[in-house]
């Protein structure tokens, strides 16, 4: 499919050998400097990066590009919905981090910065990949999630998604509780090191309860989730320059957990046992079953991060947000590049405004980027993009 803006570009996938493209960094320069005015005239610092390149291959970005680099990145992040907050985003430059140690000790921080009240969205932002030189990384695809484990009856106690990356770090020796909801370690690679796996302490990791308003027995079902969502294995792309290690969290939308963690049938598939507690009659699809425990347990979701004083939105008001979003860009003279398939909640889409248009599909730039490589390694820990 030819996308706007897409073909034009340089490649979306990362060439870890090539030098960075001039053209890029001036293009991400100049719009840097136009957003951001107080950092002065554009011209001499485009002098100064031209000549870094063309005797570096690369060149380093100031806090203030990376800082709203990286804002941008979020803002052309076209499956997002929750963009509407971009300019908030808390970028804590990391780039000086190189052992593994010193990495953890700052995704912990990252982890309580984040946590701390409110959520707080952060990037934390580890040093740029230089061409041709192997880069520290994080395998896991969040900093927290919960194990899974596939029992000899094919049933599996705990995250679905995550038998693949949990068999592969007891392969590493990691030993766990085999519960529904162990938190994994961090799997930290550096160049120097290897990998090497780190247990995240209690209070990295914040969790909620799930309860319901009125079912006492939802208790009963030792339902929780976490509080922060951080996305740990995309790379972050500013002005030609990589970055594969910057982990970035906003807060939830309920229905990413109570509509797609708890209820896909290859996640935690909860929508049986809640329509059992719930006495639904589940002979017949026609019941609408899932759909009213679904609603059920989506309100649970919602109730239970509230009581516990956790942001989280609904996606009703987020829906909205998007909208807005969508006017003040457009009134800032920008393009919003956006996902139809990823914007609309996976529930009631078409109770929400952003189910009733449509979005220009564009890869502006910066971006995240996911890769075929940090794709495998987050599933099973294997480098090989077709590997089982
Ligand atoms: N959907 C993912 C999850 O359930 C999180 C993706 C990022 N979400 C966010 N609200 N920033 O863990």
């Amino acid at each position: 499919m030819i996308v706007p803006g897409y073909r034009d570009h340089p490649t979306e996938r990362w060439d870890p050998v090539a030098p960075v493209d001039p053209a890029e960094a001036e293009d991400f320069l100049r719009r840097c400097y136009l957003e951001s005015p107080r950092l002065g005239p554009v011209e001499p610092r485009l002098a100064i990066v031209r000549a870094q390149i063309a005797a570096t291959g690369s060149y380093v970005h100031t806090t203030e590009e990376l800082t709203h680099g990286a804002k941008m990145a979020w803002r052309n992040s076209s499956r997002c919905i929750g963009r509407l907050y971009w300019k908030s985003l808390t970028v804590l430059d990391r780039r000086r981090a190189r052992t593994a140690d010193e990495i953890f000790s700052l995704l912990v921080h990252h982890l309580q910065v984040a946590g701390e009240n409110q959520i707080r969205p952060v990037i934390s932002i580890f040093a740029a990949a230089q061409p041709g030189q192997r880069v520290a990384r994080v395998w896991n695809e969040q900093l927290v999630r919960y194990a899974g484990y596939r029992g000899e009856d094919g049933r599996v106690v705990g995250d679905a998604r995550q038998v693949g990356f949990t068999e592969a770090m007891r392969g590493f020796g990691w030993r766990s509780k085999g519960d529904h909801f162990d938190v994994l370690p961090l799997a930290i690679e550096t160049p120097a090191e290897g990998v090497r796996l780190y247990e995240l302490p209690e209070r990295a990791v914040r969790e909620v309860p799930i309860t319901h308003p009125e079912f006492a027995w939802f208790t009963e079902l030792g339902l929780r989730w976490h509080a922060v969502p951080a996305i740990s294995n995309m790379r972050l792309t500013i002005g030609g320059v990589h970055y594969p290690l910057a982990p970035f969290n906003g807060w939830y939308m309920g229905t990413e957990i109570g509509a797609r963690n708890f209820a896909d049938a290859d996640r935690y598939d909860l929508l049986p046992t809640v329509a059992n507690r719930m006495g639904l009659d589940t002979s017949r699809e026609s019941t609408l079953w899932r759909d009213r425990a679904l609603v059920e347990l989506n309100r649970a979701v919602l109730f239970s991060f509230e009581q516990a004083g956790v942001k989280m939105s609904d996606h009703h008001t987020e829906s909205q947000r998007f909208l807005t979003h969508l006017r003040r860009e457009e009134e800032a003279g920008r393009p919003v590049p956006a996902d139809w398939t990823w914007i609309v909640p996976p529930m009631s889409g078409s109770l929400t405004g952003v189910f009733h248009r449509y979005y220009e599909e564009l890869d502006l730039r910066p971006a995240f980027y996911l890769d075929d490589e940090a794709i495998s390694l987050a599933r099973d820990g294997t480098r090989c993009p077709f590997g089982h």
